[in-house]
């Protein structure tokens, strides 16, 4: 039996979590749906986070659906949607853009660069090591180099050699895996990057980079999009993989019932792509689609539909 991971998370991720959830339950009603509580709302009621047991229980699964987890400006508090990425070895984040006349991938490198962890506090100053690894940068080169080779487009390293030594590593295995691969590519500088991709988001396929550059980058093309509310991504490791929306648990708006929950369906839609049912990914696009052109929608998109109703409207424009 498939079994999938459900992670609510924080704030919003509680309210757009379960609409993906209803939606996947009610294509698979024979699949095995079971929640792990891990976040800062956990810390608050018991100060930890996420167990190892957690860990384990996510590696168990097997998808996880994830929704957002709060991160407090703490240096005593560890992400732990970083720690969950790094124990599951979650080394690729796809992030998709899609719209009128383009379609981008950003292929963000998911383990080391800035996020490496690796980072102290001295007395007139904090330090954070952006590790950038032969072994990193191969795997992730290769896995976007094989994305642009089997969708037949170039592909664009976004890098920051010019000024960081670290980069012009990534720049050079990620060059080589692209003619490995036999695809064509281009390296850009990722500042001038973040603008073009707004300008011209028609010339941009599938875009590799570093942790937080593609962190940005995609957050960047979120407007594009219609905002944050719209983008999906997957968190892609050789053994397991991680969907969640981009973004995070909005408390400005938590608890209101108005976060828009197409991000976390799409996610969900990865999910299935991913199991190899593409077919019901087409489904569901489709049918947001229906609904945004019938004018559902959200208030972040100038509608006046609650997170539910969206919801409830999705199932009905999928037939359940
Ligand atoms: P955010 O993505 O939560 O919110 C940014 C802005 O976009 C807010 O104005 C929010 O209302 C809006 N927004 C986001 N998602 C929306 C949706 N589905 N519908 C309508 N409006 C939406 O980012 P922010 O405010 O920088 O971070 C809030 C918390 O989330 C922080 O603690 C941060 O660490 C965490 N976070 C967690 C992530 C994760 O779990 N993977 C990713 C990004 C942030
Ligand atoms: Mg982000």
């Amino acid at each position: 039996m498939v079994r999938i991971a459900v992670v609510p998370g924080d704030g919003i991720g509680r309210e757009v979590i379960p609409v993906a959830e209803a939606v996947l339950a009610s294509l698979h009603p024979d699949w095995d749906f079971f929640d792990v509580e891990v976040g800062y709302a956990r810390w608050q009621r018991t100060k930890t986070a996420c167990t190892d047991d957690d860990i384990s229980a996510l590696k168990s699964a097997d998808a996880i659906l994830f929704g957002a987890v709060t991160t407090p400006p703490d240096p005593c508090y560890d992400s732990v949607i970083l720690r969950i990425r790094q124990e599951l070895d979650l080394y690729a984040n796809l992030r998709p853009v899609k719209g009128e006349g383009f379609d981008i991938m950003v292929v963000r490198e998911n383990s080391e660069g800035l996020y490496s962890g690796i980072e102290w506090r001295e007395r007139d100053r904090a330090c954070t090591v952006r590790v950038v690894s032969v072994a990193g940068s191969t795997r992730i080169g290769r896995y976007a180099s094989r994305l642009a080779a089997a969708r037949g487009v170039p592909l664009t390293i976004g890098n920051k050699a010019n000024v960081l030594k670290s980069d012009i590593l990534f720049r050079e295995i990620c060059s080589a895996e692209a003619s490995r691969a036999g695809v064509s590519y281009e390296a850009r500088y990722i500042d001038a990057l973040a603008l073009d991709i707004l300008m011209h988001p028609d010339r941009y396929h599938v875009i590799v980079t570093t942790n937080i550059f593609g962190d940005i980058l995609s957050d960047v093309a979120g407007y594009l999009v219609g905002g944050l509310g719209m983008l999906p991504s997957a968190n892609i490791g050789d053994q397991l993989a991680l969907f969640e929306p981009v973004h995070g648990s909005a408390p400005d708006i938590a608890g209101q019932g108005i976060a828009n929950p197409i991000a976390a369906v799409r996610s969900a839609a990865m999910l299935l792509d991913h199991l190899g049912y593409a077919g019901e990914a087409e489904r569901i696009e489709e049918a947001i689609q229906s609904l945004l052109h019938s004018g559902i929608k959200t208030p972040d998109l100038g509608g006046e539909a609650t997170t539910e109703e969206f919801g409830a409207a999705l199932l009905l424009a999928l037939g359940f």
